[in-house]
């Protein structure tokens, strides 16, 4: 199901890493991921997903604090995850994040890395055609998950 649109329901946070996992076993150099959903909605939790399946560097922790992260491939010729929390940039509507980017000097290559990006709807699309948007959505009586995933493109 590498490149299919579809949707799940997740009890604990293993099995949003576990969807994270089978997600990003699909992934390619200069594709991007776009997550969204609500503070505490699991963005994170299912980055470390993606992370485990691309077999990059750890630990990935919420880049709040600093606009992006890069993990590194362990094996070579694997593209590295680079990690990016927009969060401090909505209230930038007219953020320019490929500029942001290019001037935290990432020293990586976006087209060879695979971008997961929080908070990136309305943004982030534009740095790829190729893009995952992953929609995560916190049912507040269960405090399960639902999340609805979908490519841009084939
Ligand atoms: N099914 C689930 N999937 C994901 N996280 C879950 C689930 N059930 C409980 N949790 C908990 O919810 C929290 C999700 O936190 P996480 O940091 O991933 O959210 P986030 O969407 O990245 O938030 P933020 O908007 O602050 O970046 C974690 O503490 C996790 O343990
Ligand atoms: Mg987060």
């Amino acid at each position: 199901m590498s490149r299919s649109a579809g949707t799940a329901e997740l009890a604990t946070a293993e099995d949003t890493i576990a969807l994270g996992a089978t997600l990003g076993a699909g992934l390619r150099a200069g594709d991007v991921v776009v997550l969204s959903g609500p503070l505490g909605a699991g963005k994170t939790v299912l980055a470390k997903g993606i992370a485990q399946a691309m077999d990059v560097d750890g630990p990935v922790v919420s880049p709040t604090f600093v606009l992006a992260r890069v993990h590194r491939a362990r094996q070579p010729d694997r593209p590295a995850m680079v990690h990016v929390d927009m969060y401090r940039l909505l209230d930038h509507p007219g953020a320019d994040l490929l500029g942001e980017l290019d001037a935290l000097d990432l020293d990586t290559d976006l087209d060879d890395a695979v971008v997961v990006v929080e908070w990136g709807e309305g943004l982030a699309e534009r740095l790829s055609e190729h893009h995952l948007d992953i929609r995560i959505e916190r049912n507040t009586e269960t405090d399960t998950r639902t999340v609805i995933w979908q490519w841009s493109a084939p």
